[in-house]
């Protein structure tokens, strides 16, 4: 049986006809495949609504900015405001990370973004969170050399478990981040409003 990896929404709004095409024009004409690999590459697991995309892409513009998430209404609102104000440096993967790893096997990431992930509160459902032991063994691996990796998150118990996993391995270098990493994304200002402490993370490889 086929794992399942998404416990989501892929949509949470209708999305018209002529959403949908624009949509499939982006990716078309912002092929990943096609990427310039002398560029300078990072990478949003989860983008949501593309808040942090959006502003990477304006903050670096000769870099690639590759957005993964199977969450459709949050690509449309970042494809839409790439056409319509001409962003040419984002590439966006619809689907789940997993997916986006086996197929582009070959890419390599300066910096990778993991802003909160979804927390799965439960104990029964911690199995669906998206950082877990096996996953951050494949983040670090297709890091480039000096990349590093960014995870926020508001659930207190998820940020102790991934800096666990994380001190296991001696050849990982962990800071722990006591400002803002990148914007306020939506789930930033959600997690605000609620009063809840944020916790930030870089580590990289040694
Ligand atoms: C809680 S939201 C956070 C969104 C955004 N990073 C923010 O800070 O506002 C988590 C996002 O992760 C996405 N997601 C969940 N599982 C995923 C997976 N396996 N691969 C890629 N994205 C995933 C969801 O669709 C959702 O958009």
């Amino acid at each position: 049986m086929k794992k399942k990896f998404y416990f989501g929404r892929v949509k949470s709004r209708k999305i018209s006809k002529t959403k949908e095409n624009n949509f499939k024009y982006f990716l078309k004409k912002n092929d990943i495949n096609k990427l310039n690999l002398k560029k300078k590459v990072l990478l949003e697991i989860g983008i949501g609504m593309g808040e942090n995309l959006i502003y990477l892409s304006k903050k670096n513009v000769k870099k690639n900015i590759i957005g993964v998430d199977p969450f459709k209404n949050g690509m449309l609102n970042v494809s839409d405001y790439c056409i319509n104000n001409d962003i040419r440096n984002i590439y966006l993967y619809p689907f789940v990370f997993q997916k986006f790893i086996n197929k582009f096997k070959k890419l390599r990431f300066n910096i990778i973004y993991i802003l909160f992930p979804d927390p799965w509160p439960k104990k029964r459902h911690h199995k669906r969170r998206i950082v877990n032991e096996l996953f951050l063994k494949k983040i670090l691996k297709i890091l480039k050399k000096n990349g590093k990796v960014y995870f926020s998150t508001d659930n207190h118990q998820y940020f102790e478990y991934v800096k666990t996993i994380l001190k296991k391995n001696t050849k990982i270098k962990i800071k722990q981040i006591n400002k803002i990493v990148t914007i306020k994304t939506k789930y930033y200002l959600k997690a605000e409003k609620k009063g809840n402490k944020i916790n930030s993370l870089m580590f990289s490889s040694y």
